[in-house]
């Protein structure tokens, strides 16, 4: 496989509170959801290659806004706030969940959704839930397993496994598996080798 080239350019563009407020759909873009806490924010620092673009946090529930990122001025990169947040009021969980699917559903330059999903536990509900409703909407979708610095090969492989099984009892096959570690730079290469597949077939290729 041909080493992904990397990315030369990162800069945040803005937080949207609404789906009103998005930037204009001029350009391909590729969004990064999962539970609170699972890493989406270091995973997305992880590929641009800065500490610090994206806001990390140790406490879940950091990031509150869909946020864009334009990458090499040519597609931008979605990060959004992690789903089933307990601490957040219940009233502002079912707003965002609003929100949430109302950004899946009708923003017609969203390329893909990455999934991250914690690496070190079992298949967990609230991931396959999500996962299945995107796949009965017809939303392409990738699995991003994360922060696998954390534990050995064997429960890894283990984990993902399960995953698989789980998912093939409603799916015909898997989407694309990816694995990763933000802190080890684990999985870049083969994300951003994706990303520029998609954007070649999108026309929006180098
Ligand atoms: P919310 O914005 O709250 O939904 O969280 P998030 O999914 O954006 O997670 P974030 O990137 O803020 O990371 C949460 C915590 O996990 C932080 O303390 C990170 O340092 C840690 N973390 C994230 N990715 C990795 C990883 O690959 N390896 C390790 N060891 N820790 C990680
Ligand atoms: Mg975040």
């Amino acid at each position: 496989m041909k080493k992904a080239a990397g990315i030369r350019s990162a800069t945040f563009v803005k937080s949207s509170a609404k789906v009103e407020q998005l930037p204009s759909p001029e350009l391909p873009e590729f969004a990064f959801i999962g539970r609170s806490n699972v890493g989406k924010s270091s995973l997305i620092n992880m590929l641009v290659g800065q500490k610090e673009l994206a806001h990390t946090s140790s406490n879940p529930g950091k990031t509150q806004t869909i946020n864009h990122y334009l990458i090499d001025k040519n597609w931008y990169l979605v990060d959004l706030p992690g789903y089933g947040y307990a601490k957040v009021a219940r009233s502002m969980r079912t707003e965002w969940q609003k929100t949430l699917e109302k950004y899946i559903l009708t923003r017609e330059n969203l390329m893909n959704v990455f999934v991250l999903v914690d690496s070190r536990i079992p298949p967990q509900e609230s991931d396959l839930t999500f996962i299945n409703r995107l796949g009965e909407r017809g939303i392409p979708l990738s699995v991003v397993f994360t922060k696998c610095d954390k534990i050995g090969k064997v429960v890894l492989e283990d984990n993902i496994g399960k995953f698989r099984e789980a998912m093939l009892q409603f799916w015909e096959e898997t989407p694309p598996f990816f694995i990763t570690s933000a802190e080890k730079g684990t999985g870049k290469d083969e994300l951003l080798t994706y990303v520029a597949g998609a954007l070649k077939n999108s026309d929006h290729g180098d």
